[in-house]
């Protein structure tokens, strides 16, 4: 019988940096990242959850500032003294609602959380990069199929393939990609659902072709993989358990 032998570190004496990891995804990338040699810049606005986040994983450095103020960004940037590898972006989050009760500014921070945001991270990320290196933003795959309430998301879930595809012409040999998740089992799907978490897991462990409820994990471990795979850019990467594949799930 053959044992597996141990692998060395896919990351080592690399840099990722995350907006957006102080929580769910994005600090879950980073503890990966951590186990595979790399070093971690966390961001967040949480000055209190972003040092707990760092002090787990033992971080080179935290910025806490909104992601979505594009001065700050540039700032953070500027500010980072050595180059960097790569850099995933997990902040922001979604804003569903009927057209009939839509606040259109809300909506309007709501585009700009996820499309200038991807536009101005890339934009004062991409001098930082090592040659390499890739720039990762997220979106989901619930909103590829209409539905009520939904048109805020559809639009991001729509432009994002789209923009990172031109951005990874435009910043290469930077590598640019996307990850398209659906539902993720972290603390904003619990906000989001209250006292119907545990209801929508147990229909996701029945309806989801893989039976089982994808967890921040699942996305990370992803995401490394496009870290470490420099044959990748310009893509979008469905991580959603099959749910797109099954009506209603
Ligand atoms: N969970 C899902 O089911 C799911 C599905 C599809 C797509 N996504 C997308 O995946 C991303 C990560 O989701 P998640 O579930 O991991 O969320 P999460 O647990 O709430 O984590 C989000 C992280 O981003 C930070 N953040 C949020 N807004 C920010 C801002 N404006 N500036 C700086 N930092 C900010 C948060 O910290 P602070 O709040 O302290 O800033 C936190 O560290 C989001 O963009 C979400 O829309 C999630």
């Amino acid at each position: 019988m053959t044992t597996p032998t141990q692998r060395p570190p896919e990351l080592p004496g690399q840099t990722v940096v995350v907006i957006g990891g102080s929580s769910g995804i994005g600090l879950e990338t980073a503890r990966r990242a951590r186990t595979e040699g790399a070093d971690v810049i966390l961001t967040g606005r949480n000055p209190e959850r972003l040092e707990q986040a760092a002090k787990e994983v033992d971080a080179r450095r935290t910025a806490a500032f909104d992601a979505t103020d594009p001065a700050a960004l540039e700032g953070f940037f500027q500010s980072l003294p050595d180059p960097i590898d790569h850099v995933m972006v997990t902040a922001g989050g979604q804003y569903y609602a009927l057209l009939a009760d839509m606040d259109f500014a809300q909506a309007r921070h709501a585009i700009d959380e996820h499309l200038m945001m991807a536009l101005q991270a890339t934009r004062y990320a991409a001098g930082k990069m090592r040659p390499g290196g890739t720039l990762l933003f997220m979106t989901g795959t619930g909103a590829r199929r209409p539905g009520i309430s939904l048109s805020i998301a559809a639009i991001a879930a729509a432009a994002m393939p789209a923009l990172v595809a031109n951005l990874a012409v435009e910043v290469a040999p930077a590598r640019v990609n996307l990850l398209a998740a659906g539902f993720v089992d972290t603390p904003l799907s619990a906000s989001l659902l209250g006292d119907d978490l545990d209801k929508r897991r147990d229909q996701l462990r029945a309806t989801l072709p893989i039976r089982r409820v994808v967890g921040p994990a699942d996305v990370a471990a992803l995401a490394v993989h496009i870290m470490t795979n420099t044959a990748l850019t310009g893509a979008t990467y469905d991580v959603d358990g099959g749910e797109q594949l099954v009506p209603g799930a």
